[in-house]
């Protein structure tokens, strides 16, 4: 049986940070960084209504791909952990259930540029291949979001995608995407380089 993010033991440490599964009292704290226009400039939803906000944050199928990262018991940050089937032919479809996740993250500004990000999603990166057994992991960033990008290249991810005038941002503009990945054996590899 596959394990999930609800069969690990938590939280999980790194150096720095603490990493656990959101909970419905994270809402307000997430809030404080989530409303700021420069965090959610590229993300799937402008968190503009606190009560909006809230409301989607505590929905299950939410909350079940959500973690936070905790500084010094301060949440400054989140990640997403989706677990996902990837593509196969008809036949296959039962050994290619939930063996892939999509990543996303969002750090406080007044936390950025520490490297808390990469220390996190390097985290995130272990337990997806150690601990949950996926195959790939991926990402998606809007080419222009180049801090995220770094962020991915920095944890060892690949660009395998440039998808052009293909994502359609909230000002109106469609803009090139890029499709990130790693595989779970070649990150193996790299723990013994
Ligand atoms: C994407 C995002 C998390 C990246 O944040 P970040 O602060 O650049 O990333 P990190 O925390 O890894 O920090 C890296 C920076 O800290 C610096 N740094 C300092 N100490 C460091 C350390 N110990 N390790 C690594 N980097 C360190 C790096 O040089 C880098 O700075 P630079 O970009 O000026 O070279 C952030 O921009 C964000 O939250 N954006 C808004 C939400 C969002 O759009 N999410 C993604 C949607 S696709």
């Amino acid at each position: 049986v596959p394990r999930t993010i609800d069969d690990l033991s938590w939280p999980t440490r790194t150096e720095r940070l603490s990493l656990r599964p959101a909970e419905p009292a994270d809402a307000d704290d997430t809030w404080r960084y989530r409303r700021l226009p420069p965090v959610y400039e590229w993300s799937t939803t402008a968190a503009t209504d606190q009560d909006e906000y809230r409301a989607r944050f505590v929905l299950p199928e939410r909350l079940a791909k959500q973690l936070v990262i905790e500084l010094d018991g301060r949440i400054i940050g989140d990640l997403m952990l989706a677990v996902e089937d990837p593509y196969s032919q008809f036949e296959m479809r039962a050994q290619a259930v939930g063996v892939q996740a999509e990543l996303g993250w969002s750090l406080d500004p007044d936390y950025q540029g520490k490297g808390y990000g990469t220390e996190a999603v390097e985290e995130l990166i272990r337990i997806c291949f150690a601990e949950l057994g996926l195959r790939r992991v991926i990402a998606n960033c809007f080419s222009v979001h180049e801090p995220s990008w770094q962020l991915m290249e920095r944890v060892g991810m690949r660009r395998e995608q440039h998808a052009v005038r293909e994502a359609l941002h909230r000002s109106g503009a469609w803009l090139d995407e890029y499709g990130y990945a790693l595989l779970m054996d070649e990150w193996a590899a790299r723990q013994h380089g």
